[in-house]
């Protein structure tokens, strides 16, 4: 099979990449780096996270990120929401999209949102229904389905009977997520394979995370069986704060070099997004977690 001529990135650094962070960071710098990030072309940016910030405190200052962000006409600007309650602040706050997240590991859902798969499933119906009602798209997000930090492996029928019950919520897209790092190129398009059974294939993400260094690896796997969404992160931000030991997503620098050269078009200045990645690591005083950045910003200087 040839490999998509045009994929689309969903910029998660400032909600999958900034969740994990120690520090309190203050909300303009949030509101800098969505602004860099809208400039640079992403169509979709998930900007934010209404859970419970006793769960997430870094993600508390979400009102006020969609409140000071300048959005770009036909940006999709995404939230998290784990239940109503973070429905109705996602509304207040002007998401076009709504992501509710489950897990394929019965553990990790635990974990994650204090209940079953089952249970999630339920709690979502009524995310699902209100977000129809009043016209935002809906994404549904299956964390743990190459590997789960508790339960250890995990069976692709999970995965794609997550997949068939998100499908039936009506969700818009579905993200298939390697939430610590430990798939591998041939199981990514077993599963990206098996869950096109259920969903239509062109509606379905890849969504990686780099701990083992298999990202691009899993990137390029699912191209080649016609995955054409990917997440990505900025300077590799991130982890997820209950999956110890998982590091970021895969930088979206990275990702762009690789899209570049397989003359993939993206619609994003790569330039654009080394800067942001520089801009967000300076912050966080530390060196942005992307080889193809970091390349990039030496070769600038030399
Ligand atoms: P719970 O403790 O079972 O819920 O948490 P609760 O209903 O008993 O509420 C507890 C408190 O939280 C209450 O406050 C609620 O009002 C409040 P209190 O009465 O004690 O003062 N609360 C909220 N506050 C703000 N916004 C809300 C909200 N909901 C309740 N929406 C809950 C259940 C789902 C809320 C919790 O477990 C939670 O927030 N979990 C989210 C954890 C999270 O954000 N994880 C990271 C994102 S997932 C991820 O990163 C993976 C992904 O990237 C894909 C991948 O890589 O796999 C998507
Ligand atoms: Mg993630």
């Amino acid at each position: 099979m040839s490999l998509p001529q045009q994929v689309k990135i969903v910029e998660v650094g400032p909600r999958d990449g900034l969740q994990n962070e120690k520090e309190s960071i203050p909300a303009e710098i949030k509101i800098a780096l969505v602004d860099q990030l809208t400039a640079a072309g992403f169509q979709n940016i998930e900007a934010a996270s209404f859970v419970s910030p006793k769960w997430v405190p870094q993600m508390a200052t979400s009102a006020e990120v969609m409140a000071g962000i300048q959005r770009k006409a036909g940006v999709v600007y995404s939230v998290l929401t784990p239940n109503m309650k973070g429905f109705e602040a996602a509304l207040a706050a002007g998401a076009d999209e709504v992501v509710i997240f489950s897990s394929a590991s019965e553990a990790f859902a635990h974990k994650n949102i204090n209940c079953s798969i089952e249970e999630s499933i339920e709690r979502f119906r009524d995310v699902a229904a209100a977000a129809k009602q009043h016209k935002l798209r809906l994404r549904g997000s299956i964390s743990c389905s190459f590997g789960c930090p508790y339960q250890g492996d995990v069976p692709v029928s999970s995965v794609t009977d997550v997949v068939r019950r998100m499908r039936d919520l009506g969700c818009d897209e579905i993200d298939i997520a390697d939430t610590i790092g430990v798939g591998t190129a041939r199981q990514v398009q077993q599963v990206m394979q098996s869950a096109a059974q259920e969903f239509a294939i062109g509606g379905l993400s890849g969504h990686f995370h780099d701990t083992y260094g298999q990202a691009l690896a899993n990137i390029y796997a699912s191209l080649e069986v016609g995955i054409s969404i990917f997440h990505s992160s900025v300077a590799g931000l991130g982890g997820c704060p209950y999956a110890k030991g998982a590091t970021g997503n895969v930088s979206t620098e990275d990702v762009l070099f690789l899209m570049q050269g397989l003359g993939i078009h993206t619609g994003i200045d790569l330039n654009a997004v080394v800067d942001a990645g520089q801009f967000i690591s300076q912050h966080l005083g530390r060196k942005a977690v992307s080889r193809a950045g970091n390349a990039i910003a030496a070769k600038r200087s030399a």
